[in-house]
């Protein structure tokens, strides 16, 4: 949420009346160790039945619910032990139940700088899924999960992955691209690795929670057939592979019904057919109602009590919520907590590795950037021969920026673009981590000249980089929660300086720094360019390690990049009118807890997002999803494909692929399906891929096995998934325009 995290201290401690229902901190290592619950030879579910036999009402009823937020509901005293996170949830000492600490994590660890702490911060969510690496999404999620630890923190509320419906998404960094596989499958290891290091995950916003531009009020509209193969699929997939001790549900309404009162996403959808034993909380303030939310599927309302405090009591006391309805969430938040090991082994404060923290962050930033151009060869540049570079524009001399909102992560030191010595940060404050890309360029080029220019006149831009062999321009794009972009075009003439700067140096390569796609006027007069996103805190290494070559690029784009906005599925996104917005005024969380006016939204492109939808429109793009260059070149040969006898449905495929250059690297190879006609889904879908190093001139042959889901629809009228029979064709390549392999087969 966009409002002051912070609990005003004094006025809470003039209402500390020792009314704690949790004891101090030393009483909770007094837990009831020998208690039948804390036998761990016991399932999760097994040690959450025999607690909840042994609460009161008002312990199952205090699991329930935050402890407030200023701004967004009323603040309970008990806050003031919250570790200082975005939720605090009090525990109950007598059981050995424990506190749960939340913090927002979705590219490392937030609000630092107002705690005194340190946190990591890794490349954004979107530029980490670029590097379709589920070892490294796992090490993504288990540097989050250490650093929370560390500080204290036995919960994240991380693990973002609303498809890309609507790249103007000011979230779209927070996210995982625009396919529901890569999505799905890259949050899953994140959740995975979280989770390992002993801290309850999350997976969020559950569901079509795709713009910001009225987020509270705003009435998706979406069959379900599209919700279930799209949206819903890669909270499918990743629920099914990270196993989430949680579900964040959205501030948006589908199909009529909030999100977190939406009996047919909550119940129907996550917890029957998907079978999730977890629990679900609201987003902050998401919460609407106390029994139809309750019955529908909410186990837990955030960040504070309006409708799952005594509102609740009273409903389980008159009958409103049935007593094995409020059990039940009770069970599903204990079994999570025993599940994910923070009863067993609650975290120890200590201090982060900043070093280790830097390795991760620099190596999955190295393997996210994608070069997207590279004419004669123009990269890497050859640092014993380039004897001058200039480098222009977006603060590059002293740093990099990064994404805002809950997502936002705290530099060292303050914004780098300001005078030092703020170490906190401001909500949609653009935010520059100190990673200059200058300094770590002139490092590697201690002979040449490398002047800096800051970009804000062209023509001086431009003149200063007719003096040198390379160019190198840096540019912007910043996003954050709670607003949505205007355009794809990069902001404040940036396109008019790569213009000029073009026109001046025929070497020219540009660096992109954006949350989204951008719109390239300039992309035909460069020589290349390379995407690094939101690099984190060591991206301006990681660029200048790709740059100069000791990295071999290797990352491939999770999301389309289009060539104009009137390409997109909704050229415009639709705004909320004023009466479904609040302005800040003191009491408008009264308003939205009410419900605001909805608004409607129409997803009628359906099926097809991202690639599916230029695909089927037969829409030119600028650079297609799953595409990226290297400096090595990779050959594909020999497919075969087979079904699997022993389970219908399932395919297995093998080909070869060949390194044809003189460098090692990594090639992403992706395999899609082109589904029987009968199916009428869009012409193709990402079904399997695999990223495989080789030496120069190395062959290997590649496995892939496609699960039958992946190749089913969803039969709304059966309420499942149905793989239509008929002939599957499987291509393979490079990027889902460059698919030299196919092959057919049939399938029943
Ligand atoms: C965001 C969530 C976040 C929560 C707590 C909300 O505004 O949508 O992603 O976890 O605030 O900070």
């Amino acid at each position: 949420m966009h409002l002051p995290r912070r609990v005003c201290l004094l006025s809470l401690l003039s209402l500390l009346v020792l009314r704690f229902v949790e004891a101090p901190a030393a009483a909770q290592s007094s837990a009831p160790n020998q208690a039948p619950w804390m036998n761990t030879s016991l399932a999760p579910e097994q040690r959450a039945d025999l607690l909840v036999k042994e609460m009161t009402i008002d312990e199952k009823v205090s699991l329930l619910h935050g402890t407030g937020m200023e701004g967004l509901s009323p603040i309970s005293p008990l806050a003031i032990r919250s570790n200082g996170g975005a939720g605090y949830v009090v525990g109950i000492p007598r059981l050995g139940i424990p506190a749960i600490q939340m913090s927002d994590a979705a590219y490392g660890v937030r609000s630092s700088g107002e705690n005194g702490r340190y946190s990591t911060a890794l490349p954004s969510n979107l530029g980490a899924s670029a590097s379709w690496d589920l070892d490294a999404a796992f090490e993504y999620g288990a540097l989050i999960g250490r650093e929370l630890r560390a500080q204290g923190y036995n919960m994240s509320l991380g693990g973002g992955v609303n498809l890309a419906r609507e790249p103007r998404n000011g979230r779209t960094f927070e996210y995982m691209g625009e396919d529901p596989l890569l999505a799905g499958s890259m949050v899953g290891s994140l959740i995975r690795g979280t989770q390992a290091q002993h801290v309850v995950g999350d997976i969020k916003h559950y569901a079509v929670n795709d713009q910001e531009s009225g987020r509270n009020a705003v009435n998706v509209h979406i069959d379900k057939r599209s919700m279930r193969e799209s949206d819903l699929l890669a909270f499918e997939i990743g629920v099914s592979k990270g196993k989430p001790g949680a579900v964040m549900c959205s501030y948006n309404r589908v199909n009529g019904d909030y999100a977190c009162e939406n009996s047919y996403l909550l119940t129907d959808v996550l917890k029957k057919d998907w079978d999730f034993q977890g629990f679900v909380l609201s987003d902050w303030q998401a919460t609407h109602s106390t029994a139809k939310a309750s019955a529908a599927g909410l186990d837990h309302e955030e960040p504070g009590e309006i409708f799952f405090g005594s509102a609740m009591k009273e409903a389980v006391r008159s009958g409103r919520v049935r007593a094995t309805e409020l059990d039940d969430h009770v069970r599903r938040i204990l079994r999570s907590m025993f599940a994910c090991g923070v009863i067993d082994d609650p975290p120890q404060k200590g201090v982060v590795d900043v070093a280790g923290g830097f390795e991760v962050s620099r190596t999955i930033a190295e393997h996210s950037m994608v070069l997207l151009k590279n004419e004669n060869s123009q990269l890497p540049l050859n640092a014993s021969k380039v004897r001058s570079i200039v480098v222009i524009g977006a603060h590059s001399d002293v740093g990099m920026i990064s994404g805002g909102g809950s997502a936002q992560v705290d530099p060292p030191g303050g914004n780098a673009i300001l005078p030092p010595g703020k170490g906190q940060t401001r909500w949609q404050e653009q935010i520059w981590f100190p990673t200059s890309p200058l300094k770590n360029i002139r490092a590697k080029v201690p002979g040449a000249r490398v002047q800096f220019d800051a970009g804000t006149d062209p023509s001086a831009a431009g003149a200063l980089a007719k003096t040198a062999d390379v160019a190198i321009v840096f540019a912007y794009q910043w996003e954050s929660e709670g607003m949505d972009l205007d355009s794809l075009a990069l902001p404040d003439h940036q396109d008019e300086l790569i213009a000029a700067v073009a026109a001046a140096n025929p070497h020219t390569i540009v660096a992109l720094e954006t949350g989204s796609p951008v719109t390239m006027p300039w992309a035909g007069q460069v020589s290349a360019i390379l995407e690094t996103w939101y690099a984190g805190s060591q991206g301006a290494e990681a660029v200048a390690n790709v740059i100069f070559g000791e990295v071999n690029p290797s990352a491939k784009l999770p999301i389309t990049f289009p060539a104009s906005e009137a390409d997109l599925p909704h050229p415009h996104i639709v705004m909320p009118p004023p009466e479904s917005t609040t302005n800040g005024e003191p009491d408008a969380w009264k308003k939205i807890a009410a419900g605001l006016p909805p608004f409607p939204t129409t997803y009628d492109e359906g099926l097809k997002v991202g690639y599916k939808w230029y695909d089927a429109e037969k829409k030119h793009v600028l650079f297609p999803f799953g595409y990226g260059l290297s400096y090595s070149a990779y050959s594909y040969s020999n497919l075969r494909v087979a079904a699997d006898p022993a389970q219908a449905g399932n395919v297995s495929l093998h080909f070869t692929l060949t390194n044809t250059s003189n460098r090692t690297g990594a090639e992403i190879a992706e395999v899609y399906a082109i589904l029987p006609a009968a199916a009428s889904e869009p012409p193709k879908r990402l079904v399997g891929w695999s990223k495989v190093k080789l030496n120069p001139s190395e062959s290997k042959d590649v496995a892939v096995e496609v699960p039958r889901l992946y190749l089913s629809i969803f039969n709304v009228e059966h309420n499942g998934w149905q793989l239509v029979p008929g002939d599957y064709t499987f291509v393979v390549g490079g990027s889902s325009q460059d698919l030299p392999l196919r092959q057919s087969v049939s399938l029943k």
